[in-house]
């Protein structure tokens, strides 16, 4: 296979020497671009939107050719494999995720069955094989897929929740029935990015979105558990055992040894995390992701470009930073506002990379 032609990205992940610090941003295909939503349009749902490989791969590109960015990422959806294993998925217009089946009581955990991700979620591994067909490794391929934690509070409380109250009522409950939940997560996401990776996904993010409602107790045993368990299986197989995995719990800041120590390649850190201690407390053997607040991007383009220098000279001559935002791009932030924070890495990091130290 042909090199990719701009590795900085996989070199950052490496803790190798870049030109210049890469750049990506979570959720850089949406709704704040009008493009997108045309075709999103044009698809009808976002779940057709999902499932039409060349329309996942149309919005895959669509921020790269606005904005000088070192990574796709699989334009998809974390709650693909919950829809897989029968849940029924909706996405109701401004409301969010809905389960039409969600799992309500410990015999709906049992009845659950298992899926082969290469063909219940063939869609996927389509959209990946064309995606990485139109990049013609211009830049790598991000695979993803939800921590089985963040996957289990969706899938019991059937949507989006404020209180949590029927995932913490299961897991204070019977926390027997919750860890087979998690197992069998646990083994169907690492079946789903190990097929991602054998389609062409050239690095591989778990996100934890919700790890960090859990005490430091219940983080270790419900959430950090079942991603140490996905990145050592993964780890194990041939063909995964050098790609590069990224974990990201938000709200993690306070356990980053405990993810570093799961041996991922990246940790992807929030804004309330200083990212000079970051580096300092796993920065040895773990690239850092991240972490500007996304709240900035609501602001003019000169604090834009101050915040991103905050960052970078916190970081300083430091190899193995990813700049990124601490959570994803919201749909009301303007176009403009994601190409000052492109441009600013641009601009600032290569004297990072060459100047004195
Ligand atoms: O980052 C990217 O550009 C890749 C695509 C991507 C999406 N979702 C597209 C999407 C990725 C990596 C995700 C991950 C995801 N999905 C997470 C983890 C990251 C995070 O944000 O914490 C979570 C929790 C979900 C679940 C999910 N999907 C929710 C709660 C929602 C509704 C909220 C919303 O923004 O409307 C979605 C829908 C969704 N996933 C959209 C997009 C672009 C918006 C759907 C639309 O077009 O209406």
């Amino acid at each position: 296979m042909r090199q990719t032609h701009n590795d900085c990205f996989l070199r950052a992940l490496a803790r190798k020497p870049v030109d210049r610090t890469p750049v990506w941003l979570m959720r850089q295909a949406g709704r704040y671009l009008p493009e997108y939503r045309a075709s999103r349009e044009r698809a009808g749902s976002f779940m057709n939107l999902c499932q039409t490989p060349e329309l996942a791969c149309e919005v895959t590109l669509q921020p790269l050719q606005r904005f000088r960015l070192d990574a796709a990422i699989l334009f998809s959806d974390i709650l693909t494999i919950p829809d897989a294993l029968g849940l029924g998925l909706e996405f109701l217009e401004g409301e969010g995720p809905h389960f039409h089946r969600p799992l309500r009581s410990a015999s709906d955990i049992a009845a659950l069955g298992r899926i082969d991700p290469e063909q219940d979620l063939a869609y996927v591994m389509d959209a990946v094989r064309l995606i990485r067909r139109e990049l013609d490794n211009r830049v790598p391929l991000i695979g993803f897929a939800g921590s089985p934690w963040t996957l289990a509070t969706y899938m019991v409380e059937g949507g989006a929740s404020a209180t949590f109250a029927r995932i913490k009522s299961l897991m204070f409950s019977d926390p027997p029935a919750l860890q087979q939940l998690l197992s069998l997560l646990a083994a169907t996401i690492t079946d789903y990015l190990s097929a991602q990776q054998a389609a062409g996904a050239q690095a591989l993010m778990l996100f934890d979105t919700w790890g960090g409602i859990l005490t430091p107790r219940d983080y270790q045993r419900f959430s950090l558990h079942y991603m140490a368990q996905i990145v050592a299986s993964l780890r194990t197989h041939t063909h995964t055992a050098d790609t590069p995995v990224i974990v990201f719990t938000k709200g993690g800041g306070q356990w980053l040894e405990a993810i570093a120590a799961t041996g991922c390649t990246g940790v992807g850190i929030d804004w309330t995390t200083d990212i000079s201690e970051a580096f300092t407390r796993i920065g040895a053997t773990t690239a850092i992701q991240g972490n500007m607040d996304p709240g900035v991007l609501y602001a003019p383009d000169a604090v834009i470009h101050a915040e991103v220098a905050s960052i970078l000279d916190a970081v300083g001559n430091r190899a193995g930073h990813i700049m990124n935002l601490g959570h994803g791009i919201q749909p009301g932030m303007r176009p403009e506002a994601i190409a000052a924070f492109v441009d600013a890495v641009h601009e600032l990091s290569p004297a990072r990379h060459h100047g004195p130290a």
